[in-house]
């Protein structure tokens, strides 16, 4: 590994600053109290110093996080200096402790207010997401390294518009393709407000790639599904949104085998055998290396944005890391021109969805007290990333 390859931990907003009062998630999880509330979450919003500097004791030597939008516009066309003015201590923060900064602009949630017009569905979001985008680069522009438009826009697009597991809750095809079209408008635009303004700037997103295979290496027709797949969720995005990619941002969790017949016509998903996580995710490490190479066609450089699992007893994590960190070095070997590693996550979080039971952190915490302790796989990675170092 280059002594520039960047090493990391992610988190987002919602998930662990706690009290995001002004978003849409806020507001779905109040109206049904059976459903997971986010609370205080981890109580980041005022730990963040604590949290950057476990980063920091840990090796890390850069850290993805994310702005919530609701804090800064909470109502349309009302905007929060708070907002500014805590954000910028803590991009501050991590340029004290010299940890590079991928600052995410929209991670899954919107603001309450513009749920209620339409959420992303409307065109006009793609007009309030520029403003928004603008008022960052201008307040905050000079403290961020890379930028993250949106993270995972076909996640957050198949899970709120074809799934029905998050905030709208909608299956439709028409209202699904409308999403994704006004996320590439958004990331689009953001591309080039952020760019007006900073030349050198390194704008990307962060892509949810799944690694699949044919259920049966040589059937044909898996073969086809494969690509098939693989093009309309892995690629499909970067094809609405040519020349807007200063790097290549990948969030890797796990494999699917494909299987498609045609008598009656049917594409079918097995999740991979494997070892599981606790959500019953397989690992996968080989995945890694051959979407790393596959997204060499893009010639940008890569960064893994997101990769982890739910571990609770941290029994399974540190080979996870060692097995997906050699995978890294196995694309690199041959090509692939990857810079940097954040792991999912820092901290145990908000698990959308699944509240708070899956543990994805390095650092667990303890929800009574908000106590921070780091799980021996953070000692593992920072040994990884160290030795990465001689
Ligand atoms: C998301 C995270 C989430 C993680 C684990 C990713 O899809 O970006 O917000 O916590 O996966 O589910």
């Amino acid at each position: 590994m280059a002594d520039t390859f960047l090493w990391g931990a992610a988190t987002s907003a919602h998930q662990v600053e706690g009290h995001n009062i002004h978003n849409d998630w806020w507001a779905w999880e109040k109206a049904q109290t059976r459903r997971p509330q986010s609370g205080a979450a981890t109580d980041h919003y005022h730990r963040f110093r604590e949290d950057f500097a476990l980063a920091k004791s840990l090796g890390h030597t850069a850290h993805r996080l994310s702005l919530e939008w609701s804090r800064f516009e909470y109502n349309e066309n009302s905007w929060s200096h708070k907002a500014v003015a805590h954000y910028r201590e803590v991009l501050q923060e991590l340029r004290r402790l010299k940890l590079t900064s991928f600052v995410t602009l929209h991670h899954f949630t919107n603001p309450q207010w513009i749920a209620q017009k339409g959420g992303w569905e409307n065109p006009r979001v793609v007009h309030y997401f520029e403003r928004y985008v603008r008022k960052v680069v201008d307040e905050l522009g000079e403290l961020v390294d890379f930028w993250v438009t949106i993270n995972e826009p076909m996640v957050y697009a198949l899970q709120g518009y074809w799934n029905k597991k998050w905030p709208p809750q909608v299956h439709s095809l028409t209202r699904l393709n409308r999403v994704i079209n006004n996320l590439a408008s958004a990331h689009t635009s953001a591309y080039h407000v952020i760019h007006k303004v900073f030349p050198e700037a390194k704008v990307g997103l962060a892509q949810s790639a799944i690694a699949y295979e044919g259920a049966h290496a040589k059937h044909s027709l898996d073969i086809h599904a494969v690509a098939f797949k693989g093009w309309l969720y892995n690629h499909r995005f970067f094809s609405l949104t040519p020349r807007t990619h200063d790097y290549i941002g990948l969030n890797y969790y796990f494999g699917k085998h494909e299987h498609a017949q045609l008598f009656p016509p049917r594409l079918s998903s097995q999740p991979m055998p494997g070892v599981v996580s606790d959500l019953n995710w397989p690992s996968h490490p080989a995945g890694l290396t051959n979407l790393l190479l596959e997204f060499k066609r893009y010639k940008a450089p890569l960064y893994i944005l997101e990769n982890g699992l739910a571990d609770a007893n941290d029994s399974r994590r540190a080979d996870y890391l060692r097995q997906h960190i050699r995978a890294v070095e196995a694309a690199q070997e041959k090509g692939a021109d990857v810079r940097g590693y954040f792991h999912w996550s820092l901290l145990d979080n908000f698990e959308w969805a699944e509240g708070f039971t899956p543990r994805f952190g390095l650092v667990e915490v303890d929800y009574k007290t908000l106590a921070r302790r780091p799980r021996v796989s953070a000692y593992v990675y920072k040994a990884i990333i160290e030795q990465a170092k001689v």
